[in-house]
């Protein structure tokens, strides 16, 4: 381990590879690019404290250099113990940003390392997952008082610091960045569809042709999977909660049942549900023997691995990425220990993605150093114009112009008078 009073990161020496991925990723994240020519001319994020809990890649890179663009201070760890790109954080760490993150974190580096962005003192926190909010409000509650606002990636995140909302526990203004249309699109449907499937296959070399797929969830990441899965030929089932969203599986030509019968049928399955033990050890009995399992929500408790382990007559790790168990004489394989197997086995979304989900970081950021004052210790939804916002950044990075509607169509979509 290479470490100063700055930064923790695996070795130095990978630095000069990560700076080529960041070149790279540059390459690909035009939008996002826009937002840090602004930034470098006006500085709205002047002096603040930006402290981060994002998964340590080149698109994440990027991001901080935007912020600190904008004047920030930054400090970052990362926010899955799996997720660091190594190269990407020495990089970093010789560009000077305070950096802590390491593929292949022990839990307890994970939360000091978490812990040092909170001694840093952040007036900002952007977490994906909510660990770094959920850590000051457990244990460092005499700090909440400077902190201006907080950004959330994810979905999980947001489903953790909704339960927050309803119990009074939420004691800073939290901006919902996941929720913003432009984020549900681009990195939800997109990102998460390809990048999953990346995972699988650089974990497995699986065909996918002509083997059942089951995807558990059909919120926008499981959407993803599941038509990704169909285009390289697989039998997709989808596995649901929610009844509206199941009737959507089924109106997309997906088979939709319960897992208790998709378990002996899947040859794949995938959870993409945010949800606990998805995928059941009672599930894992019904399996297949080669049954393989790969979870590509946010925590690694989607797939019930804790009574596997304690029950299969033997555990090895057969390649990177890919453990057998054993289980009542047949093998399962599981991907990823479990954990988000898109940034586990390879390289998370595609920058192009993270372009358009990191302008929403950028510009909350932006939007809650303005809006200090007015804001609420509550889930905080962007306005609809920094949305499309981020639309026409994207659409301006990919080449693209539009329509304008003429004044007498916009007259005619704001009367009522006009009619048969
Ligand atoms: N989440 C999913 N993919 C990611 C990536 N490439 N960088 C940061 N966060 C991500």
């Amino acid at each position: 381990m290479d470490t100063t009073d700055k930064y923790e990161v695996l070795d130095m020496s990978l630095a000069a590879q990560g700076k080529n991925n960041l070149e790279l990723a540059e390459l690909n994240m035009g939008a996002l690019l826009e937002v840090r020519k602004r930034f470098v001319k006006e500085k709205p994020l002047k002096g603040v404290k930006i402290g981060l809990a994002l998964h340590v890649t080149k698109e994440t890179g990027i991001l901080v250099r935007t912020l600190i663009a904008g004047g920030a201070d930054v400090a970052i760890t990362g926010c899955n113990p799996l997720s660091t790109q190594n190269d990407v954080a020495a990089a970093l760490a010789e560009e000077g940003v305070k950096v802590w993150a390491y593929k292949g974190e022990t839990n307890e580096d994970y939360y000091r390392y978490l812990n040092n962005v909170i001694k840093f003192g952040p007036q900002i926190t952007i977490d994906d997952g909510c660990d770094l909010v959920s850590e000051i409000h457990k244990n460092y509650p005499q700090m909440i008082k400077d902190i201006i606002c907080g950004c959330e990636e994810t979905t999980t995140g947001i489903i953790r610091l909704k339960a927050m909302e309803n119990d009074k526990a939420l004691k800073y203004p939290m901006i919902a960045v996941n929720d913003n249309k432009t984020k549900h699109l681009v990195d939800n449907f997109y990102g998460t569809g390809q990048s999953t499937i990346d995972g699988i296959t650089r974990a497995t070399n699986l065909l996918y042709a002509g083997k059942t797929v089951v995807v558990c969830g059909y919120g926008s990441c499981g959407r993803g999977v599941a038509q990704r899965a169909r285009g390289l030929g697989s039998n997709v089932i989808v596995t649901e909660c929610d009844r509206f969203r199941a009737l959507q599986a089924a109106y997309d030509g997906f088979r939709v049942m319960p897992m208790a019968e998709a378990a002996s049928l899947g040859h794949l399955f995938c959870s993409v549900t945010g949800n606990k033990h998805v995928i059941s050890f009672e599930h894992m009995k019904k399996m297949k023997n080669g049954a393989i399992m790969a979870n590509s929500g946010h925590f690694d408790i989607e797939i019930e691995l804790s009574t596997l382990a304690e029950k299969a007559s033997s555990v090895r790790s057969v390649r990177p990425s890919m453990e057998e168990y054993v289980l009542d004489g047949k093998k399962l394989f599981v991907l990823g220990e479990g954990r988000l197997i898109n940034l586990a086995a390879a390289e998370g979304h595609p920058s192009e993605v993270m372009s358009t989900s990191f302008c929403g970081q950028a510009l909350a950021c932006e939007y809650g150093v303005k809006n200090r004052d007015s804001m609420k210790p509550e889930v905080i939804q962007l306005p609809e114009s920094l949305d499309d916002e981020i639309a026409g950044l994207q659409l301006t990075a990919m080449g693209l112009s539009i329509d304008t509607m003429t004044p007498e169509q916009s007259r005619y979509l704001n009367s009522w008078e006009e009619g048969t």
